[in-house]
C-alpha cells in the first residue's frame, strides 16, 4: 500500500473521505434504507434510530462520529462509531471499547478500496480519542454482501450470538485492539 491510499483525497481516484455534514443526511438515509432491508422491506425503526444517532453526533454528542466517502460531492459510502451498549461491551476484551456501525457502500462502489479508506479513517480517529478497541456486530444478511469478508480480513472474529436482534435474530461479532 502506498501512503497515498491513506490520504483524504487520492489524485488518481478522486473519492474524498470527510466527516458527515448536515447536508449529507438525505443521501445517508438513502444508503441506510437500501441496506437495512432484511427481506420484508426497509426496517424503518432501525433506519430512523440510526439517523437520530447521526443527528445527535452532528449536534455534538460525545463518543460518536460519522464519515462519508464522496465522489464529486455525492455520498457513495458511510461509516460511524458510538458508545456500545452492555450487550456489546460484554464481548469486549479491554476497558474502553467503541462500536463500529453503519458501514455501507453504494453497491456499485463496493470492492474498489473505498470501504478500507473509510475504515482506516475511523480507526485513526478512535485511536486518537483514546479508545482501546473497536467492536462490531453484523447480521446474517451481511455474510453475503462483503461485510463478513471485510471483517474477517481486518479484525478478530469473536463468535456468533443467537437471539441478538429483537431478542430473536443471530449476529456475529468482531473486535480489533487499537
Ligand atoms: C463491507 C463494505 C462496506 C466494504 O467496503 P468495500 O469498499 O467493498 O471494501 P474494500 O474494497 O475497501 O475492501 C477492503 C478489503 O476487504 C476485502 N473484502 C471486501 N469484500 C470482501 C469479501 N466479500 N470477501 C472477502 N474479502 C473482502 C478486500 O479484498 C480488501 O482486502 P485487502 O485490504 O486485503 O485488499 C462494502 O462491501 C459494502 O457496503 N457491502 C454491503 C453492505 C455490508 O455488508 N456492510 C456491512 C454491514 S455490517
Amino acid at each position: 500500500m502506498t501512503s497515498k491510499q491513506n490520504d483524504n483525497m487520492d489524485a488518481n481516484f478522486p473519492i474524498e473521505i470527510a466527516q458527515v455534514e448536515l447536508s449529507d443526511l438525505p443521501a445517508v438515509k438513502g444508503l441506510l434504507t437500501y441496506w437495512m432491508d432484511y427481506g420484508a422491506g426497509p426496517d424503518f425503526e432501525e433506519i430512523n434510530a440510526s439517523v437520530a444517532k447521526v443527528e445527535a453526533a452532528l449536534n455534538g454528542q460525545p463518543d460518536s462520529g460519522y464519515f462519508v466517502a464522496k465522489e464529486n460531492g455525492a455520498v457513495v459510502g458511510f461509516i460511524g462509531f458510538y458508545k456500545p451498549e452492555e450487550k456489546m461491551t460484554k464481548h469486549a476484551k479491554t476497558a474502553k471499547p467503541i462500536e463500529l456501525v453503519n458501514f455501507f457502500m453504494k453497491p456499485e462502489y463496493r470492492a474498489k478500496g473505498i470501504g478500507k479508506r473509510l475504515f482506516n479513517t475511523l480507526i485513526e480517529t478512535v485511536k486518537q480519542k483514546g479508545y482501546s478497541e473497536v467492536i462490531l456486530n453484523s447480521g446474517v444478511k451481511f455474510g453475503s454482501t462483503g461485510g463478513w469478508g471485510f471483517y474477517n480480513r481486518k479484525m478478530e472474529y469473536v463468535g456468533q450470538v443467537e437471539n441478538f436482534y429483537n431478542d430473536r435474530y443471530p449476529t456475529r461479532i468482531w473486535r480489533l485492539d487499537l
